[in-house]
Parts: structure tokens; C-alpha cells; sequence
């Protein structure tokens, strides 16, 4: 196998996000997806599905023997010690934006070696956006370097975050939005967690909270770190799962807000 540089992979996924996405234009120009529920109410589409088996095939293709991880068709592989390469795939971030016609929608490819997320892709096929980065290498718009904003107080701070499928999970997060809807410019659900967080990278959005899977946020993590944001956990990573695996409790923000929105999550989880 050739020994790749992270710019190599780089332009490689991202050729391979774009080519999902314009399968993802197409099938729903077509409408031609059929719909289905897995773990009862969570949305599934046969274009979920095909656009997996697409990123999976052109990925076993290019990196043979590198682990996969990703939504549809290998959820379980979980980070190992046997798997110091591995490739993190939300085939279609926003599945439900997807069926619906809305255009927060994404592709996001992820590679982390060691434990380390090192590059990412988030494309954004309806809305024409390419997000990329690579360790040590900047993180890119369609080509153009992108920041944090420079929000420095809660109260100018616009935020999102996302709600589980399960709606009776939902009840515990109301503290959280209540504390941010009290404190903060306001809030915005818009459906893609991993747009969610390249919004934060490039200064669209101030902070971003939530508790998502791998899928939803390793590539977007790399892109968030290598704009300048601040990313990390709200609590204590557990010792046997990598950080930049660990997709509980989230938060990615402009760095002169990261404090004081752990603390106001933070005080909202204990009040509740
Ligand atoms: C979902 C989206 C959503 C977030 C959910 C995710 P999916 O991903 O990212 O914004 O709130 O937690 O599951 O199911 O559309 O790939
Ligand atoms: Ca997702
Ligand atoms: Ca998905």
C-alpha cells in the first residue's frame, strides 16, 4: 500500500465527497429513495445506504486495509488498538433535512490515525461548500481559509446544538436550552451536526453543543480545530476512548466563549 500524506488522503476524500454529493443531488431530483425507520423513529434512506456503499467501496479501493467506521454498514467498528487507521463516514449528515428538502445536508469523511483526528471533509451538496483540513495545515471553505468568530460574551453568542431521535431523551436537554435561550444572542436547530460545527469553524456560528456519534463529528472536529475554535468535551473523557472519538457532550465554540458555555451547560446539568 503507498504511504500517503495527509494531503494526498485529503484530496482523495474530498473528490469522493463530492461525488457522494452529486449522487445525493441526483436521488433527489429523481425522488427516487425509498424510506424506511431504524431504532423506531429514526429515518433511513435507500439513499443513505447506496451513498455508504459508494464512500465504502472508493475508500477499501484507495486505503485497502485501513478500518472503516461509519453509519450505515459499520456502526459497530469501534476504535481499537487493532485499528490505528480509521476511517470515520457520515454518508448522508441530515437525513431527515435530506428527505424533507431542506439543504442542510453533508457528507462527512474523517480520518484519524492513532486516536488523533487528523483530516476531514464536510461537503455540503445543495448549498455548494466544501469544508477541508488537515493537521498542522489550516482549515479551508471551498479553497479559502476560515476563523472562529470573534464573539467574547455569552450574550452575543449565537448557538446550536441538535436533539436525539428518541424523543423521550429530549426532556433531559431542556435545562441546557433554557439556559442558553436566557443567556445567549439565541438558538438555531438546523439539522446537520457536522455543518453545525464547520459553521462554528468559519464564524457563522458561535458555539455548538451536543451528544451525537463518531460519524457526526470527527471530520468536522479536525475542521473546527485547524479554523481556531475551541473544541472539547463539557465533561471528563472516559480513559479507554480516544477524545477526538468520544462524541458525548460536545462543545465546539469561538475560543473567548468556551468557559462560560461549559459553565452555563454545565450549571444547567446540575440544576435539572
Ligand atoms: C443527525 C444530525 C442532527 C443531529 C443528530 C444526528 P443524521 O445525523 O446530525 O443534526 O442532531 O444527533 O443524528 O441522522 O441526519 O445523519
Ligand atoms: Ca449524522
Ligand atoms: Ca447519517
Amino acid at each position: 500500500m503507498p504511504a500517503y500524506t495527509l494531503k494526498e488522503r485529503l484530496d482523495i476524500a474530498r473528490v469522493i465527497a463530492e461525488q457522494a454529493g452529486q449522487m445525493i443531488r441526483q436521488a433527489r431530483q429523481e425522488q427516487s429513495f425509498g424510506r424506511h425507520y431504524k431504532a423506531g423513529d429514526e429515518l433511513v434512506t435507500d439513499a443513505d445506504v447506496a451513498v455508504d456503499r459508494f464512500i465504502s467501496d472508493q475508500l477499501a479501493s484507495h486505503f485497502p486495509g485501513e478500518t472503516r467506521l461509519s453509519e450505515e454498514l459499520s456502526p459497530d467498528q469501534a476504535f481499537s488498538e487493532s485499528a490505528p487507521q480509521l476511517w470515520v463516514v457520515d454518508p448522508i449528515d441530515g437525513t431527515v433535512n435530506f428527505a424533507q428538502g431542506l439543504r442542510h445536508v453533508a457528507v462527512s469523511i474523517g480520518w484519524m490515525e492513532d486516536g488523533v483526528a487528523k483530516m476531514g471533509v464536510v461537503h455540503a451538496p445543495f448549498l455548494e461548500e466544501t469544508f477541508t483540513a488537515a493537521e498542522g495545515a489550516g482549515a479551508f471553505c471551498n479553497d479559502q481559509p476560515i476563523r472562529p468568530s470573534g464573539a467574547n460574551e455569552l450574550a452575543r453568542s449565537l448557538v446550536a446544538t441538535g436533539f436525539p431521535y428518541q424523543r423521550e431523551a429530549r426532556e433531559a436537554l431542556m435545562p441546557r436550552l433554557a439556559a442558553v435561550l436566557a443567556n445567549c444572542r439565541d438558538i438555531r436547530r438546523n439539522g446537520a451536526a457536522a455543518l453545525d460545527i464547520c459553521d462554528v469553524a468559519c464564524g457563522r456560528l458561535d458555539a455548538y453543543y451536543e451528544s451525537v456519534s463518531p460519524w457526526d463529528f470527527v471530520a468536522g472536529w479536525v475542521i473546527a480545530r485547524e479554523a481556531g475554535a475551541s473544541v472539547g468535551h463539557l465533561y471528563d473523557v472516559p480513559t479507554d476512548v480516544p477524545e477526538d472519538l468520544y462524541s458525548q457532550h460536545l462543545l465546539v465554540s469561538t475560543p473567548a466563549v468556551h468557559s462560560a458555555m461549559v459553565r452555563l451547560l454545565r450549571d444547567a446539568d446540575s440544576a435539572a
